[in-house]
């Protein structure tokens, strides 16, 4: 498949071809990064711009060593000690970006849709890397792949997603990646944090809900869970932490509800005790640490894809 994108948004309208593609190029990537040597030349000469204007530890790591280890340059604009601080609007950062002469930008921002402002107004790919509540695609990008090569196939494997579902870009990103490649989610939590119209059975096909966690992971073929946003017990959405834990924190037992060997994932940052154990968080079951070295893997594939496809081999 030619590989015809511009931007990498949001993989909502995405066909299960683009998505297999990713997922080829990302195991192409696996073996670049497996060399004794983790550096190839196809992005030698340009920049990637890292705009996050908002707090990002992993995301923002994992997007500047897949930049590097394509041999891009690559320039980190902060909102903090930034004019976004100053109150600079989004147009002028991007007019400004740009003029730096940056040949892609990654963006992170608090606002939904931000991304696509950016995109519709500079001639520079964007790949978003998460808007607010909205999206998250990498993340959803390397979740399916981490998932693939745990499970191999997933037509028809179901992958419950527990927590906080409303507030969280990686569970929508993780249901548009996961249900073209033919996953059924279950999806568990709190009904004050479910998408009313989701929580009412207005759900896409292939989703379902099942407020009970246990119900949920019976016989199912792993589970991802979601960080608890501690601020959204302040906003009365939540009776208490340790009534979440109770109901829905990821304990040994419940574990082992699903098939033997269902893996756990989750995308970091993981609040150990609340959402999940830490013998769970660390146990022989978890791939939280495969979901982040396959973080880096999938940013590379999508930096080359949006470049056109140079050569991977030294020149
Ligand atoms: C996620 C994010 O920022 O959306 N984390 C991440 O990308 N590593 C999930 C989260 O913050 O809960």
């Amino acid at each position: 498949m030619k590989w015809s994108r511009r931007h990498i948004l949001d993989t909502d309208d995405w066909s299960r071809d683009e998505i297999e593609s990713v997922l080829e190029t990302t195991g192409a990537m696996v073996e670049v990064l497996s060399r004794p040597v983790r550096k190839a030349p196809p992005l030698r000469g340009r920049t990637v711009i890292l705009f996050f204007a908002e707090a990002s530890t992993r995301t923002r790591v994992s997007f500047e060593l897949a930049a590097k280890a394509l041999s891009a340059d690559v320039t980190n604009v902060t909102a903090s000690g930034s004019s976004v601080e100053k109150g600079e609007t989004l147009l002028d950062t991007v007019r400004t970006l740009e003029a730096l002469g940056g040949d892609l930008v990654v963006m992170r921002h608090a606002s939904s849709g931000a991304p696509y402002f950016v995109a519709e107004r500079t001639s520079t790919p964007v790949i978003n890397a998460g808007d607010g509540a909205h999206a998250h695609p990498t993340q959803g990008l390397l979740d399916a792949y981490t998932l693939r090569g745990a499970l191999g196939d997933l037509d028809g494997r179901r992958v419950v997603i527990v927590g906080d579902v409303t507030h969280s870009r990686v569970a929508r990103s993780d249901v548009n990646t996961l249900v073209p490649l033919g996953a059924r989610i279950t999806l568990s939590g709190p009904p004050t944090l479910m998408p009313a119209a989701w929580r009412c059975g207005a759900l896409p096909d292939g989703v379902a809900y099942e407020p009970d966690l246990d119900r949920a992971l019976d016989g199912a073929d792993a589970v991802i869970a979601l960080r608890l946003q501690k601020e959204r017990q302040e906003s009365g959405l939540l009776p208490s932490l340790r009534e979440y834990t109770r109901v829905w924190g990821l304990t040994g037992a419940r574990v082992a509800r699903m098939r033997p060997d269902a893996p756990v994932m989750h995308p970091g940052p993981m609040n150990e005790g609340i959402e999940i154990d830490a013998a769970v968080a660390h146990g022989t079951r978890s791939l939280v640490e495969t979901q982040v070295r396959n973080g880096v893997a999938v940013r590379m594939a999508l930096l080359y894809l949006l470049a056109g496809t140079p050569s991977l081999e030294a020149a």
